[in-house]
């Protein structure tokens, strides 16, 4: 089973501010004036011929697809996924798929335009979503509510993961945006981390998923199982954004072999050369960092 995990997407998006309105107006122009430079689309159409190129049985998306819930950017980011969109793909939202009210709304537009690869629901009153692919469960969480301007908390409701593990008996990954584990010197502000994850954490362990895959924090890492948390966290955002001396970014290709053992590899873009390259992993024990 070979699982390539990509995240935090952000794909460069030019809209006009007469669309904006509140939130999205200082979000927009803080993301045009900092951020757009750092996700050049070449590197974004190469991630997704590289993806082309790979032979894999899952493609987990782990959240934030778009900058500011604009539904023009959920539907440019589903023309540039369409040639990886199919049976194979699972997604999630991140808290920029869920900026503004009005991204929920009076619909959800994460859900309008990728409903087809989000599984099935689990839960009448959660976003609990389960797809099967190859004979592996993956569980999808969603950690985003809309926020004031620069906050961007995840919170899962100890709720669901009750609900997890009611509707889940067998082995599965989950998928959710925020990290529940940050290495030591890279800590999550309290405006930007998952506000209850010591909590997450802790109730995890009566049925651990083996795998946990996220993105939010914009450098890649591997937290090996642990005390705490008896899993691997794996952690592949941001995978369209240019390395720089803060950020390690690129994505994971992650093999289960018969006997549930993970192996893992890691690709980097390499700027000079337009082209997604093997590089060595960022591989920590669970010591190493907090919860
Ligand atoms: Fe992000
Ligand atoms: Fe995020």
């Amino acid at each position: 089973m070979k699982i390539i995990h990509i995240s935090d997407l952000h794909f460069p998006t030019h809209l006009p501010l007469f669309s904006l309105r509140g939130k999205s107006v200082i979000g927009y122009l803080n993301y045009s004036l900092r951020r757009r430079k750092k996700y050049p689309m070449k590197l974004v159409e190469t991630l997704i011929s590289t993806i082309q190129d790979l032979e894999y049985d899952a493609l987990v998306i782990s959240g934030d697809i778009t900058n500011v819930s604009h539904e023009s950017e959920f539907i440019r980011a589903k023309k540039i996924l369409s040639p990886v969109l199919n049976e194979k793909a699972f997604l999630i939202p991140g808290n920029h798929d869920r900026y503004k009210k009005e991204s929920l709304k009076p619909e959800s537009l994460f859900e309008k335009h990728f409903g087809d690869y989000l599984g099935e629901s689990l839960s009448s009153s959660y976003y609990l979503r389960r797809k099967e692919i190859a004979g592996q469960s993956f569980i999808g969480w969603d950690s985003n509510q809309p926020l004031p301007i620069a906050k961007a908390n995840g919170y899962v409701p100890l709720e669901v993961i009750g609900e997890t593990f009611e509707k889940q008996k067998k082995d599965y990954v989950l998928v959710c945006h925020h990290p529940l584990w940050n290495p030591k010197g890279q800590e999550e502000s309290s405006g930007h981390k998952m506000s209850n994850r010591a909590d997450v954490a802790k109730s995890l362990n009566s049925q651990p998923p083996s795998l946990y895959l996220h993105g939010h924090t914009h450098t890649n890492w591997i937290k090996k199982p642990g005390n705490l948390m008896p899993f691997y966290i794996v952690n592949s955002a941001s995978s369209t954004r240019l390395s720089d001396s803060g950020h390690e970014c690129g994505f994971h290709l992650i093999e289960k072999d018969n006997n549930g053992q993970y192996s893992f590899k890691r690709y980097i873009y390499l700027k000079n050369k337009n082209e997604f390259k093997e590089s060595p992993l960022v591989f920590l024990d669970e010591e190493n960092g907090v919860v």
